[in-house]
């Protein structure tokens, strides 16, 4: 009987310890998960981000002497954001290929920020 009851009480302790610790690692999680401070267009630059999409995904068709609009450059691609971003994220562009859904974001954030020469 004795020993049954202190190996009850450790067994209490133990399934205590594994609930505290997997409450601990949910909150971490929640916290990530739900963090308003972290917003995903907040670091999207054209030099960064959206010219090497282009360059890797568009530039083959719009480039010089390439279909309408010419990407090539920042004042072509900035000058076309608006349709750009349309054609993106309706995924009719690139033609024959897709990006991923980050690079369709970053490309929405930084035309939404004003296609800025960043
Ligand atoms: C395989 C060739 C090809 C690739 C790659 C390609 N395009 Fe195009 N794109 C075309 C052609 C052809 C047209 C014109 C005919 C059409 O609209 O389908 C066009 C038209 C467009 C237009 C004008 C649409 C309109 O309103 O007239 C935009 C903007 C555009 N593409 C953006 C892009 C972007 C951004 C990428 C890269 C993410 C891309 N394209 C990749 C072939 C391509």
């Amino acid at each position: 009987m004795k020993i049954n009851l202190k190996f009850k009480k450790e067994f209490l302790i133990l399934l205590l310890s594994v609930f505290l610790t997997s409450c601990l690692t949910n909150v971490e999680e929640a916290l990530i998960e739900e963090n308003p401070n972290v917003d995903p267009c907040e670091t999207i630059t054209y030099t960064l981000n959206v010219k090497p999409i282009i360059d890797n995904n568009c530039i083959v068709c719009h480039g010089n002497g390439g279909n309408f609009p010419n990407l090539t450059t920042y004042n072509g691609t900035s000058a076309n954001a608006n349709s750009v971003k349309a054609e993106v994220v309706s995924r009719r562009m690139p033609q024959g290929n897709s990006l991923t859904n980050d690079e369709i974001q970053a490309i929405s954030c930084w035309v939404d920020a004003g296609a800025l020469n960043n």
